[in-house]
């Protein structure tokens, strides 16, 4: 299945409303899908398209010069698990880091509310990197728990590398053979090479370098 990722047209909004019309058991309201459907026409917002037709949909919305959020991602249902969802938020997050945004961040039902449906799209943001910022029991009211995901855009990555390669004590030790501790993006400490068996470079904890590629 051939799909490509482009930026969504003024022409491709109706095909987005029938996917989100799709699918009632994430998108039943009315009126939120009213507003979904609007900020389509105003938000940069990306397509994935197989055989001329658009098959998925995402939406950014930029909240200062570093951080954005993804407003909706939707799929056609029957072709959930073929990785466009996939595609899109690494196309989104490519967006993002062109522009300096070093933060991305998504809202959607929190573990609070039980929803079979809304436990799918919480493993699809934890398989692409999200982790759970805090949920709030405010934002969307008692019934309707939401749960904040968040993740750094490539260029966050490389850009905390960066810094910690500016740090003089870090440019220090890169003389000495050892290796540089990093545990989630920060540099904590040196390891010697026999704590990393025998490999050499930089130990990042957490998601690791590997996240770069997506
Ligand atoms: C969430 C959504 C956009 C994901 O799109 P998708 O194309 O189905 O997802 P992908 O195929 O790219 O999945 C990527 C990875 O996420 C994880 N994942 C996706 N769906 C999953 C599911 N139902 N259960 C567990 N893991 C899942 C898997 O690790 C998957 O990789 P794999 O298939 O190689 O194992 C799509 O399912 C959707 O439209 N859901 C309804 C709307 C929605 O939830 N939008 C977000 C609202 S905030």
């Amino acid at each position: 299945m051939d799909a490509i990722v482009r930026e969504l047209q003024p022409e491709d909004v109706p095909a987005c409303e029938r996917i989100l019309l799709a699918l009632p058991e994430w998108f039943g309201l009315p009126e939120s899908n009213a507003t979904f459907i609007e900020s389509l026409r105003r938000l940069p917002a990306l397509v994935a398209v197989i055989d001329a037709e658009v098959a998925g949909f995402l939406a950014i919305e930029t909240q200062n010069a570093v951080s954005a959020e993804i407003r909706i991602v939707a799929v056609k249902p029957a072709l959930h698990r073929h990785g466009l969802g996939r595609a899109l938020v690494s196309r989104a997050r490519d967006w993002c880091a062109e522009r300096g945004v070093r933060w991305l961040h998504v809202k959607t039902r929190g573990p609070s509310t039980p929803d079979p449906y809304y436990e799918r799209t919480r493993s699809f943001f934890a398989a692409e990197g999200f982790d759970p910022l805090f949920e709030s029991l405010k934002l969307w009211g008692p019934a309707d728990a939401a749960l904040v995901l968040v993740r750094c855009t490539a260029l966050s990555l490389a850009k905390t590398l960066s810094d910690s390669l500016r740090s003089p004590e870090i440019r220090q030790s890169l003389h000495r053979p050892e290796t540089l501790s990093l545990v989630g993006g920060r540099a904590t400490g040196i390891v010697r090479p026999s704590a990393l068996h025998g490999h050499t470079g930089v130990a990042i904890g957490g998601r690791g370098v590997g996240g770069l590629g997506g």
